[in-house]
């Protein structure tokens, strides 16, 4: 369900609908040709949802016997979603996959509303960390990079990622970015140089002042800091503070959670200092265009991979796309990283900041952050063998609240497995899809109850829809699962079992026909935690395709499950594990 109110007018509908009306028919016509003018996102924020710049339009869509109100949105709005680059000194462990996994299924659930998604994620490859990490196995930072970030690159097929590119801060593409970038903002006098001494933690790459070190150690990793002394050129990071807090206060939902936005505010309110942006003393990093003898600060060449792969500084038709970035996901350790440095430099340069800076909590084992040192490090692959991605999948998105820490258990992971996909998905899926090739000869059969369910599914729909803007992804898959539930109950309820055994068919045909239905509608909302699962399932209801090609708002509609489509059983989706 596509509307174009560039192209159209009056606007085009799809058939499948039945009936759609503009909250306000005169915006079509005002919208038609603009694109980001305030005027467009204003009107987003006033539809409510979703605010983005291109047009947006309060609907009311009738399809079938529902009708939902929500947002019509005109073709293919850019999105882009980002990971942290990951430093690949080390193996890729689940606190990485745990962000990815939630960007993905960020970028799935837009694509499900028809945006044009951009979902980058890759590795940091420069920086002491990185060439001290070299120097230990007696070989080059490259050759270190080129076999560690390889590992990073597996977590996609892994974990089912949907990432649209992977960035390494090596390639070419990024080394000219982040020359161009840094060249703007020092032509616009925003770095000078100067002489830096200070406390440096390598593992953070970054310095920290006296009364942030405890006992002689980084706060962060609890390892002790070094003094460094060097001629540095320096980012003037204090002009900013002004200019930041204003920005956070036009735009309170720039930095998530609340409590997040709070920590940066009361930063920023401290004062900010500038900060040293190049090194000399080492070599591994990329070259000041205007003084190659120093290489830039690792996270000054690092952030600018959120412009780089988007065409900064080669393609900017392309780059005024896609930026500013919808999000940035990152974990609450380089929150101060993306919520202060970040977008001062991005003023500096000239460029608009980014739409939102989600940072979620530490995913902790044993109640402690996992880290080289602590070797209490779990690689995603240990658990995909044995959970499968999407049960990996499911758990790091459903487990526990995207926001605060959370501890991760084994024991926890089998026993939530078992209830949540064994048992809930997995029966609900497999007792229907039975009694369905049983009792109505493997078709969907023709009858349709129009029960409880259509109530359950509006409010599934309205309830992961609302959750998911504020990426409460256990609240919004949770209103799947309560689907789910609804649907187990109903058939506990009506047992069609009893209705066949009677000799009615009919009666049969239409609560297995309800049941069908709402398990289009769970294999099509679940998609975005567990994609294999959810394509399984639709092959197996006799639907074309996959979930993934389909279209929200219209596709969540009750009612589009064709009768006669040929029915499957197939093997448990989710087979129980014994603890
Ligand atoms: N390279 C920088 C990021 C640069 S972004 C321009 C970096 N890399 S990192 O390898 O240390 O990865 C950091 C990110 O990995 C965190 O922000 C977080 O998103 C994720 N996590 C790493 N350990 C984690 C946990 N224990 N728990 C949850 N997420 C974790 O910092």
């Amino acid at each position: 369900m596509i509307l174009d109110l560039r192209e159209d007018d009056p606007p085009r509908v799809d058939e499948d609908l039945d009936e759609i009306t503009l909250a306000d028919p005169e915006h079509a016509t005002h919208l038609r040709g603009q694109h980001h003018s305030a005027e467009l996102i204003d009107l987003a924020r006033h539809a409510g949802r979703f605010q983005r710049a291109l047009p947006i339009e309060r609907a009311e869509v009738r399809v079938g016997l529902v009708q939902f109100v929500g947002i019509v949105g005109a073709m293919s709005h850019p999105f882009y979603v980002t990971t942290p680059i990951y430093y690949p000194n080390d193996l890729p462990h689940i606190g990485h996959a745990y962000t990815s996994v939630a960007a993905d299924a960020l970028a799935r659930w837009r694509r499900l509303w028809g945006d044009d998604v951009v979902f980058l994620t890759g590795t940091d490859e420069h920086g002491l960390k990185i060439q001290r990490a070299a120097q230990e196995q007696g070989i080059s930072p490259q050759e270190l990079v080129d076999r560690t970030s390889e590992g990073f690159r597996d977590l996609t097929p892994l974990l089912e990622l949907s990432n649209t590119d992977f960035i390494r801060t090596t390639e070419a593409r990024h080394t000219a970015a982040v020359q161009a970038f840094l060249q703007a903002i020092y032509d616009r006098g925003d770095i000078e140089l100067g002489t830096y001494e200070g406390m440096y933690c390598v593992a953070c790459e970054a310095y920290y002042t006296d009364d942030e070190i405890v006992d002689g150690n980084c706060p962060i990793h609890g390892r002790p800091v070094e003094r460094v002394t060097e001629e540095n050129y320096f980012f003037k990071l204090s002009r900013y503070a002004d200019r930041l807090l204003e920005h956070y206060a036009a735009h309170p939902e720039a930095v998530q959670p609340d409590g997040r936005r709070n920590e940066v505010l009361g930063f920023i309110r401290e004062g900010l200092r500038d900060f040293s942006m190049s090194r000399t003393s080492l070599t591994w990093g990329v070259p000041l265009p205007w003084d190659p003898e120093h290489v830039a600060y690792v996270w000054s060449d690092a952030l600018v991979n959120y412009c780089t792969a988007i065409g900064y500084g080669v393609d900017r038709a392309r780059f005024d796309r896609y930026w500013p970035a919808d999000y940035h996901v990152i974990g609450k350790d380089i929150l101060r990283f993306h919520a202060v440095y970040w977008p001062s430099m991005l003023m500096a340069a000239g460029e608009a900041l980014p739409r939102c800076v989600f940072a979620h909590g530490w995913l902790l084992v044993g109640g402690d952050k996992m880290s080289k040192t602590a070797a209490n490090q779990i690689h995603p692959s240990e658990l995909v063998a044995q959970f499968g991605a999407d049960g990996f999948r499911y758990h790091f998105l459903v487990d526990q609240r995207f926001g605060p820490d959370g501890d991760f258990s084994f024991e926890a992971m089998v026993a939530r497995y078992n209830a949540d996909l064994a048992n809930n998905f997995g029966n609900c899926a497999s007792r229907v899809l039975n009694m369905a090739v049983s009792y109505c000869d493997a078709k969907v059969p023709d009858e349709r109850e129009d029960g409880p369910l259509v109530a359950a599914t509006v409010a599934a729909f309205e309830g992961i829809t609302t959750a998911l803007e504020r990426l409460a992804f256990a609240d919004g898959f949770g209103a799947v699962w309560e689907l789910i539930r609804a649907t187990n109950s109903y058939i506990e309820d009506r047992e069609p079992w009893k209705l066949h055994k009677a000799g009615d068919g009919a009666a049969t045909g239409a609560v297995l026909g309800d049941c069908l239905e709402a398990l289009r509608v769970i294999a099509l909302l679940a998609s975005p935690v567990i994609p294999a699962a959810a394509r399984q399932l639709w092959r197996r209801l006799g639907l074309e395709g996959a979930p993934e090609d389909q279209r929200l708002p219209a596709a969540a509609a009750w009612g589009q499950l064709a009768p006669g489509l040929p029915l499957e059983k197939g093997a448990a989706l989710f087979p129980r594990i014994d603890s």
